[in-house]
């Protein structure tokens, strides 16, 4: 194992307040967004946008890696050249996510568990040899009545832990992602309750399974009120939340946190992450950077809606959601919110 090109990819990717953009939604997902705005779900049209995004200028002023996914990576631009190549040429670190997606998990009802371990360590090879520099694994955890349980818990994080390791012992960074799910009608009270929870047994975990801490990045949610709950926090208190739990959980050793945004609109993403950055930046021992899908996309998905016609105007969409990132790392995003 190469420790220190692990770090010095971790490190690259959440240098010069740049961020990630995740464009790695699988088949359903991606087929799920296309079919609300009555995009058609094909293979095509999947590759077009994805072209769309990648040959946007100037996204590496704001951009230090892309998550692709599998069908993306082994698609070509329509000039021939590789999204690998495309992306690397122009300074942003291609990764991918390697994640087999969540299913239900057995014995425990309304829970689920990330499957995908299995030949992880043949496809990892495979995407090193490709040029893939880092991955992503996400598991999620349901907040509702009598759950999550800690078999729940326990049994995502392993498997995390043992998809960074493999990671790791490739060269490839893990980008190790619990997501604790905005659905229902908790409290923030309750997600930084269990947020803290998860981390804690996700860290464990990872030092059971002896994953380099400084050559991994953490990517977990933010910590919010239920999407659905009659008590929505202000932006400041979200940002002092999130910033008390993950000082109370995450090891000083990893270079940094980058958060998913988990279907919060792109305004509150790029606010909240603004505000953990203007009020605690300068304290604290890692990057806070972000690593968002939908907050990034959709406004370019909207206006893209499958038609070339449309390309320029998405692709300016894009590039300024992701320059608002950018403000929000450096604690100078000014778009006005809600909250
Ligand atoms: P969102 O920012 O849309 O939550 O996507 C990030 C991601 O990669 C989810 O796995």
């Amino acid at each position: 194992m190469d420790i220190q090109k692990l770090i010095d990819t971790a490190k690259a990717l959440v240098a010069d307040n740049k961020g990630l953009l995740a464009m790695d939604e699988s088949y359903p997902t991606c087929n799920k967004r296309f079919a609300k705005l009555g995009i058609p779900e094909t293979a095509e049209l999947r590759r077009d946008y994805r072209e769309m995004i990648v040959t946007t200028a100037g996204l590496n002023e704001s951009i230090s890696g892309a998550i692709l996914f599998d069908e993306t990576v082994h698609q070509q631009l329509k000039d021939g050249s590789s999204f690998v190549n495309v992306l690397t040429d122009n300074g942003i670190i291609p990764g991918i996510k390697v994640d087999g997606g969540k299913v239900a998990m057995a014995g425990h009802p309304g829970e689920k568990i990330t499957e995908g371990l299995d030949n992880l360590r043949d496809r990892l090879t495979e995407y090193a040899k490709m040029g893939l520099r880092f991955a992503k694994w996400r598991a999620v955890i349901t907040i509702g009545k009598g759950i999550p349980t800690q078999a729940c818990i326990e049994a995502n994080a392993h498997a995390l832990a043992r998809y960074a390791v493999l990671c790791q012992e490739v060269g490839i960074v893990p980008i190790v992602e619990p997501e604790v799910l905005m659905d229902g009608d908790h409290t923030m009270e309750r997600c930084f309750e269990v947020t803290e929870q998860v981390l804690h047994t996700v860290f464990n975990q990872l030092y059971t399974q002896g994953v380099v801490l400084e050559g991994m990045i953490l990517k977990p949610n933010m910590i919010v009120p239920g999407l659905a709950c009659s008590k929505q926090e202000s932006v400041a208190e979200v940002a002092d939340a999130t910033i008390k739990c993950l000082l109370r959980t995450v090891p000083a050793a990893v270079p940094g946190i980058a958060f998913l945004s988990g279907g919060q609109s792109s305004q509150l993403a790029s606010a909240r992450l603004n505000a953990m950055n203007v009020r605690f930046k300068s304290e604290l021992p890692w990057e806070l950077s972000f690593s968002f899908g939908r907050a990034i996309q959709q406004p370019a998905l909207d206006i893209w809606l499958g038609k070339e016609k449309n390309v320029p105007e998405a692709q300016k969409a894009l590039y300024q959601q992701a320059v608002f990132n950018l403000a929000a790392r450096q604690g100078e995003y000014m778009e006005k919110t809600d909250k």
